[in-house]
């Protein structure tokens, strides 16, 4: 598959319904999401608990684009063959999550999914260039990592920024995770980032029953982007 950076939508699915996670994930599929961002918390990397390979396994036949697992947990390497097995095509790890993370992405991508490697707002952009080669996203976290529903952090702007430029011409995504609205998206969007994760923003005011809004909040936020992309570029 060819490499393509134009501006994905990816709703976090930690702001859905949590008893109806199926129609959830069929709801912002047909509304227009490009990927699914699974939120995996151990409550001891982050102070919240979510997702077991279980429950990935129960979301995989309902998702038909792309199942992004954003793994916050402390250790990562005993999970990452159960993660694969659930059928995760991304599996995302914290440089922060373990003193190997070059080894950690190795053994993401021995498994044959798409590796990415993520950094919390405190982490410099400059820690992951000895792992570019190894992967296939960087995930800039624009909130602490645990919850949906925070304050976008600005410092996020010039981190993508960086990391852009240290990309280069590789085939390599950045993906921008928290507090992404139609407000902040731009400015991430012009710093070259092209994969937008959102939950609160997508599912504020929709549900399964009346899943237009999820629609009007992934488009919102699309047009927000790829209007600010395209001046930028
Ligand atoms: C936070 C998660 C995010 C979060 C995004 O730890 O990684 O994916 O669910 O939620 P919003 O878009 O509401 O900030
Ligand atoms: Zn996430």
């Amino acid at each position: 598959m060819s490499f393509d950076r134009s501006i994905k939508i990816a709703p976090s699915i930690l702001s859905a319904d949590f008893a109806d996670f199926g129609r959830e994930i069929q709801a912002i599929e047909s509304q227009g999401a490009d990927w699914v961002h699974v939120d995996v918390m151990d409550g001891h990397f982050v102070p919240n608990l979510t997702f077991g390979p279980p429950a990935v396994k129960a979301f995989r036949p309902h998702v038909t684009t792309f199942m992004d697992v954003h793994l916050m947990i402390a250790p990562v390497d005993p999970y990452i063959e159960a993660y694969a097995d659930a059928g995760a095509d991304m599996i995302t790890a914290h440089i922060e999550a373990g003193p190997h993370i070059h080894r950690t992405l190795q053994a993401i991508k021995a498994t044959g999914k798409q590796a990415g490697v993520s950094l919390n707002p405190g982490t410099p952009a400059e820690a992951v260039a000895p792992v570019l080669d190894l992967v296939d996203m960087v995930l800039v976290m624009t909130v602490n990592p645990g919850f949906g529903g925070q304050t976008f952090i600005q410092s996020g702007v010039d981190k993508t920024r960086t990391i852009r430029r240290m990309i280069g011409d590789r085939p390599i995504h950045i993906q921008i995770d928290g507090g992404v609205t139609p407000d902040t998206a731009p400015l991430v969007a012009a710093a070259g980032a092209d994969v937008l994760v959102a939950g609160s923003a997508v599912f504020k005011g929709g549900s399964v029953a009346a899943p237009g809004r999820y629609g009007e909040n992934i488009r919102a936020i699309r047009a927000a982007a790829e209007g600010a992309a395209a001046k930028a570029a």
